[in-house]
């Protein structure tokens, strides 16, 4: 995604040991969101690596005092004063973020939001690792109840950084959609849409969404939904479809197709469901 830019800022600063030039710009990041700007504070010293210091407007919601632009001026204002005692503050507390990101190639990747381990979402995703392997492809199964995992806070600040504030393994999960080139989410129907452990996944995401919006591109990929209802009608599918249909297109994974079963607290293992296996099968070999 291309962002304008336009520079607000610019000084020179003689340290104890160089000069190191301070500027702040703004970018116009309203293709992504509605009236979202970012500030860019970066100092550049001969001798030292770059700091950056990034903050944008949907930071701030309507309950904090301040702005984006007024953090970004007052930080210029103390990096100025630190730059003149100590640079080394500023350049190792402001150090820029690494670039590269981990990989994890795999053919198939499967988002298993059941938290029942042996329920029919986990018979799903056993039958898709199956149908890769019968193709001589990679699976895997990421089950999202078994992991640690901090709800997304809303700050924004990943359209910093393209990377979350928190440490913990979703880092993991946004490794193995970086490098899968078919993404299966298989959840049973909970209150009409995903369950907890996978809503949360979903929401972090949007770190992934803000690694590609910043330049991370990412391959073509496609994706699946498998969902599973324990009542009659394929009515109880509207609101899960909706949100899983959300979901791949936030990561710019085209959604190839569904298999929905509905009335599974009556027919209990889906696996009595004769040609199912079969067909979701060749569904899955049909997109590897
Ligand atoms: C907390 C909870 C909420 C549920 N909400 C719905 C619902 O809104 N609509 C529905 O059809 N089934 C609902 N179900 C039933 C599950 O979708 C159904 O039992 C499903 O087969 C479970 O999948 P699993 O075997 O993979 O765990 C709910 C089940 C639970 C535990």
């Amino acid at each position: 995604m291309e962002f304008s830019r336009e520079l607000l800022e610019s000084e020179s600063v003689k340290t104890p040991d160089a000069t190191c030039r301070l500027t702040l710009h703004r970018e116009d990041f309203s293709a992504l969101y509605p009236g979202m700007l970012r500030f860019v504070l970066d100092a550049a010293d001969p001798n030292r690596s770059p700091a950056r210091f990034i903050t944008n407007t949907y930071e701030y919601s309507p309950l904090l005092p301040g702005s984006a632009e007024s953090a970004a001026r007052q930080m210029m204002a103390i990096w100025k004063e630190d730059l003149l005692r100590d640079p080394d503050v500023v350049f190792h507390e402001y150090s820029r973020p690494r670039k590269d990101r981990p990989v994890r190639p795999i053919d198939l990747l499967i988002l298993q939001g059941s938290p029942r381990p042996d329920g029919n979402c986990a018979i799903l995703a056993e039958w898709a690792v199956g149908a890769a392997h019968e193709a001589g492809k990679t699976a895997s199964v990421i089950y999202p109840h078994d992991l640690d995992l901090h709800p997304c806070i809303g700050c924004y600040q990943c359209y910093n950084t393209g990377t979350c504030v928190f440490d913990d393994d979703m880092n993991d999960i946004i490794a193995a959609v970086r490098g899968a080139s078919l993404i299966i989410v298989c959840s049973p129907v909970y209150s009409n849409t995903v369950p907890a452990g996978l809503k949360l996944v979903i929401d972090r995401m949007q770190a992934f969404h803000a690694e590609r919006a910043l330049g991370g591109g990412g391959r073509c990929r496609h994706g699946l939904v498998f969902s599973v209802a324990g009542r009659k009608g394929k009515g109880n599918f509207a609101c899960i479809t909706s949100v899983l249909s959300a979901f791949f297109h936030t990561l710019g994974i085209e959604l190839a197709g569904e298999v929905l079963m509905d009335d599974a607290d009556s027919v209990r293992d889906i696996r009595t469901i004769a040609g199912k296996e079969e067909m979701v099968k060749a569904l899955v070999k049909n997109h590897l």
